[in-house]
């Protein structure tokens, strides 16, 4: 049993994605979630920057003697993981391997096709774990780096003409090449369910990279005797490095909860 917290980090508010999905399955434990709202987004920078701002989400984090820390983004993911892992001292875990895994189960007809964000797709990050994990797979990756600005501005709803033409933009040649199973590489991206299954077709399965990080996170702490007491209630605190109540004003739309009253803003450049 370990009582101390998970800490989970992202760009901004997609990695609630993962922290919805750990609260509905590990009740019981603390969730530190930090998201670096005044520096979103993360996937149209260089390496270097998301490595730099990575390490300062980390070093935040681990202010709070986090047991495991969840990279609940797949730019982060992708470009930085091992160099983080190696830093670290605790168990980190990114969403690319979980996602892969989990399209590679899904896929009938071995043609998947991923989308993320431009820096996670320039990576070869996701392509290359295909190759380990699924060699006979047909993989079709599509870079979207106007989704997250435009649901970070509330732009993800069915019915928004602003995210409906940036999928008939990014999405039509993925339907053609016949892909069975889309995974989703970037943790804002399950917000847009609907309006991608709107042009890929309902049967297309789409695979949630936050909610696959949170099954990993689980398997990881069963297996190190790490869960927190299974009597006790667990809290969840939320930080951000712009105004919280920007960020309070979304999260919800994330969570499936009301946060009003517990996002707290720090100062990122401080770590
Ligand atoms: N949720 C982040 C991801 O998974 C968004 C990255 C960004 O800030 O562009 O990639």
């Amino acid at each position: 049993m370990d009582r101390r917290p998970i800490g989970v980090f992202d760009s901004g508010l997609g990695g609630l994605t993962a922290v919805r999905q750990l609260r509905a399955q590990l009740p019981s434990e603390n969730i530190i979630y930090f998201g670096d709202t005044s520096r979103v987004p993360y996937g149209n920078r260089s390496r270097d920057t998301i490595l730099k701002y990575a390490r300062q989400d980390m070093a935040f984090l681990r202010s709070f003697d986090p047991k495991i820390v969840v990279i609940a983004c797949g730019t982060v993911s992708s470009n930085c993981l091992s160099v983080l892992q190696a830093e670290a001292g605790i168990p980190v875990i990114g969403v690319v391997e979980p996602v892969v895994r989990r399209a590679a189960s899904l896929t009938k007809n071995r043609k998947v096709g991923l989308i993320a964000t431009r820096a996670s797709v320039s990576s070869g990050a996701y392509e290359g774990a295909f190759r380990r994990i699924a060699p006979a797979a047909e993989v079709y990756s599509q870079a979207c780096p106007l989704f997250v600005p435009l649901v970070e501005e509330g732009h993800f709803r069915a019915g928004d003409r602003l995210i409906e033409l940036a999928a008939e933009e990014y999405l039509p040649a993925l339907k053609a090449a016949g892909v069975d199973t889309l995974a989703l590489g970037c943790t804002h991206y399950p917000l847009l369910a609907e309006v991608i299954g709107q042009v890929m077709g309902a049967d297309v399965a789409l695979v949630d990279a936050g909610a696959e990080a949170a099954k990993e996170c689980q398997a990881v702490l069963e297996a190190r005797d790490a869960l927190a007491d299974a009597g006790q209630e667990g809290f969840a605190d939320y930080y951000t490095s712009d105004r919280a109540a920007d960020f309070q004003r979304l999260a919800s739309l994330f969570l499936g909860e009301d946060v009003m009253s517990q996002a707290r803003q720090i100062d990122i450049t401080q770590y």
